[in-house]
């Protein structure tokens, strides 16, 4: 049966996709990431490891997307989580609908962003999303594909996403690398946060396998100068991150260091 939330009138709501199925409150992932918004991401915040990370990765997701579509494109965030790329693409003249199926996560991206007619929020599973064909001009998706728990939903989330696409659309998305720091550290390739939350860390040879239907542009690493110096980073401001976005080129060194992959694939 599909759940409904049902929001008291006081509150800032946030609207379903129509027709969206919204996720079973009894099913575990969401409930696992509005605990680990709630215990985690509000103390990270304050992280320079993690502004640095964050930085990076939203400014290299909008540069690319501001080459390839005009201001006022549509563009779905797929588990826009608290929105900090939803916001940076709302700064770049987007027009987003911002898609998670963690309410909490949603009710923060609203307080924080306020009443932008650019916005539309949506509480909704990427794994069945309810969205039209072809209505999209992109599709945005950092750190979420690698949090979905089976490899076949996996692939068929990749699908739906280049169904969603306009022939011509962008899919910018972000996974964790399997990469060196990962491998030194002896983390598995697959497994669970101390928060519960799921996690699958991507190759670039898999993500390459997995993006089969669209065309990839680049496939890079992302975020190279880490770990141990990123404390000086906050205080070298824009100069570190101009040398990390530097270093994001579809090189061995960069898909080997990369804390992240990116894929800029475009729907032929
Ligand atoms: C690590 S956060 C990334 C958030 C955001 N994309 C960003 O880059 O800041 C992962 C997000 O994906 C959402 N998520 C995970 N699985 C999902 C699913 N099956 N459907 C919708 N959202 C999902 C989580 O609720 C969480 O907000």
């Amino acid at each position: 049966m599909v759940a409904h939330r049902v929001l008291a009138p006081s509150k800032p709501t946030v609207p379903h996709v129509s027709g969206a199925a919204v996720p079973d409150p009894e099913a575990g992932d969401h409930q696992r990431f509005e605990r680990a918004f709630r215990e985690r991401e509000l103390g990270f915040r304050g992280d320079a490891r993690v502004r640095y990370e964050r930085a990076v990765e939203r400014e290299a997701v909008v540069y690319r997307l501001q080459r390839a579509a005009p201001r006022g494109a549509a563009v779905l965030d797929a588990g826009c989580g608290l929105g900090a790329v939803t916001r940076a693409l709302l700064r770049a003249g987007f027009r987003v609908i911002a898609l998670d199926f963690a309410l909490a996560r949603l009710r923060a991206l609203q307080a924080a962003a306020g009443p932008v007619a650019a916005l539309a929020l949506a509480q909704a599973d990427v794994t069945r999303l309810p969205l039209a064909p072809a209505s999209f001009d992109a599709v945005v998706c950092t750190q979420v594909l690698e949090h979905i728990p089976a490899a076949a939903a996996r692939r068929a989330v990749l699908a739906s996403f280049c169904r969603l696409l306009r022939p011509g659309g962008t899919l910018l998305l972000t996974v964790y690398n399997f990469s060196g720091p990962w491998r030194r550290r002896g983390q598995p390739a697959e497994g669970l946060h101390d928060t519960g939350v799921f996690y699958h860390c991507y190759t670039a040879s898999e993500l390459e396998r997995e993006l089969a239907g669209l065309d990839i542009l680049e496939l890079c690493g992302l975020i190279h100068l880490l770990p141990r110096t990123y404390r000086l980073f906050p205080r070298l401001g824009p100069l570190a991150r101009t040398i990390d976005h530097g270093l994001e080129r579809p090189t061995p060194l960069s898909l080997r260091w990369g804390n992240l992959l990116l894929a800029y694939a475009r729907r032929s």
